[in-house]
């Protein structure tokens, strides 16, 4: 099938490549040319394992290509993406403005035929609807079309296999066309692998995603909530929340205490979804929840190094790992970079590492040591604190770290190291919930 992606980002670059990959002939669009300008190169404007590779090998077989033009991509093409940025507002609602101004040039761009425009941004529920509505009031020439719901799941740093096995695929469709084009367009997953497809309401599409996010980051939330309270107690909280997620109708997955979660997506979409419930007259207790524990964990986390270095003041603190999570350079909304603001306000010198992140983090602080290596970090560090669980930080030479820092301190943010080995060395270790 021929396929448009508009707006190549995380999630438009990795379902464009991903159907190139299944067979689909796809155009990718988007309207920054500095992106466009590396893909056209088959480079990656992001940091994505594996992504790189198959950019390339499907631009070169003539199934993927990138273009500036939305109104050539739409008219080719039988399936139109809108994976645009959707953004929070200061109130927390779901900007929509791209969304809009993408159903707008669609369908200017409209001239005949029968198109299906798939929403895979993550929207409140509704939006679809007033896709569709755009769609008809700037639609300039008779065309037959269906706005269809496809919420995107995928996890960055494991973007291509959760696009190639992904735990299930929602369709949400109000018309039996639109429904047959998405079976057909995803045909080679569901033969290959099976991948369980749940076809339900457009309305119930939205809700699934706004609602699955809001699921998984209260596990998180209650994970934190119990690492607070083991702390209070001295219990251990990894120990009580494996014995909790043993449970198969709990599940151990997503119950990591840590510094809280960050990334584009779980903050703002609680943020809309809690917007969603409050204009439904709904009250939305149970999400500000979620947001007060997660704001607390990585401020409880500071307050345990302050209580340690008595002093943060002129103290030289390392920071290992900068990314919202391993295995990407996103740092949007990364517990890390609030950790680093608090400790400069606090008068802190601070020297950072990331294996991927250095390049976005250098355009935020210019007043912080950017180290090549996590030794370089530890060297002359009265404390060091591990903020992001990158696999390289669990192998360090430890015995090499400590004889580099002014006093063998670690801060575990995401209980990724091993506290035995490491107070076996000598080193005060504090980890999070234990
Ligand atoms: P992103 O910011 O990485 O990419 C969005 C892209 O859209 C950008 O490249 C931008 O230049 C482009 N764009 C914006 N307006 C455009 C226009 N009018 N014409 C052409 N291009 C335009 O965003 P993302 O992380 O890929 O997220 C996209 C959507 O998918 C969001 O709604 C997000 O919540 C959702 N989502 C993201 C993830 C994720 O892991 N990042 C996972 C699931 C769902
Ligand atoms: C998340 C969801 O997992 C995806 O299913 C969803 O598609 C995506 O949001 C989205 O809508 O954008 P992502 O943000 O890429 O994916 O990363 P996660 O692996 O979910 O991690 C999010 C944050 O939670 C990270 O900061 C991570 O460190 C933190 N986390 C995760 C914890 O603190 N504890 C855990 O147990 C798990």
């Amino acid at each position: 099938m021929k396929v448009a992606i508009i707006g190549t980002g995380y999630v438009g670059l990795t379902t464009g490549v991903c159907l190139a990959d299944l067979g689909h002939q796809v155009v990718c669009v988007d309207n920054d040319p500095a992106k466009l300008a590396l893909l056209q190169q088959h480079r990656a404007p992001i940091f994505e394992p594996g992504i790189e590779a198959l950019i390339a090998k499907n631009a070169e077989a003539g199934r993927l290509t990138f273009s500036a033009e939305i109104v050539p991509a739409v008219r080719q093409s039988d399936v139109i993406f809108i994976c645009v940025n959707t953004p929070p507002k200061a109130d927390g609602t779901a900007d929509l403005k791209y969304v809009e101004q993408v159903a707008r040039e669609t369908a200017k761009a409209l001239n005949g035929g029968y198109k299906v425009i798939v929403d895979k941004s993550t929207v409140p529920v509704t939006t679809a609807e007033k896709v569709r509505e755009t769609i008809e009031r700037y639609k300039t020439e008779h065309t037959t079309f269906d706005v269809v719901s496809n919420p995107e799941f995928l996890r960055e740093g494991s973007a291509l296999h959760d696009t190639f096995e992904p735990d299930r695929i929602v369709i949400g469709a109000d018309s039996e066309r639109g429904k047959r084009v998405m079976l057909e367009l995803y045909r080679p997953l569901i033969e290959k692998i099976h991948a369980p497809v749940k076809i339900v309401s457009v309305r119930s599409a939205e809700l699934i995603k706004h609602g699955a996010n809001t699921f998984l980051a209260a596990k998180i939330s209650f994970a934190n909530l119990i690492a607070e309270l083991c702390e209070h107690s001295q219990a251990d909280s990894r120990e009580v929340l494996e014995a909790i997620g043993i449970d198969p109708r709990i599940g151990r997955q997503f119950l990591s205490p840590g510094i809280g979660f960050g990334g584009s997506c779980f903050p703002k979409d609680i943020a809309a979804f809690k917007k969603t419930l409050e204009t439904a007259g709904i009250d939305p207790a149970f999400v500000r929840a979620i947001e007060q524990i997660n704001d607390r964990a990585w401020r409880r986390f500071v307050s345990r190094l302050e209580q340690e270095l008595w002093v943060i003041d002129g103290k030289t603190i390392g920071v290992l790992g900068l990314s919202f999570k391993p295995n990407t350079d996103d740092i949007r909304n990364a517990p890390a970079l609030k950790i680093i603001e608090k400790l400069k306000a606090d008068g802190a010198r601070l020297k950072v590492y990331d294996p991927q992140a250095m390049g976005k983090v250098k355009q935020l602080f210019t007043d912080v040591e950017y180290c090549h290596d996590p030794y370089q970090v530890a060297k002359g560090s009265q404390a060091l604190v591990l903020c992001t669980e990158w696999e390289e930080f669990k192998t360090l030479d430890f015995k090499k770290i400590k004889a580099q820092m002014a006093t063998p301190l670690i801060f575990d943010g995401r209980n990724a190291l091993n506290p035995a080995e490491l107070t076996a060395l000598g080193f005060r270790y504090v980890g999070v919930g234990r």
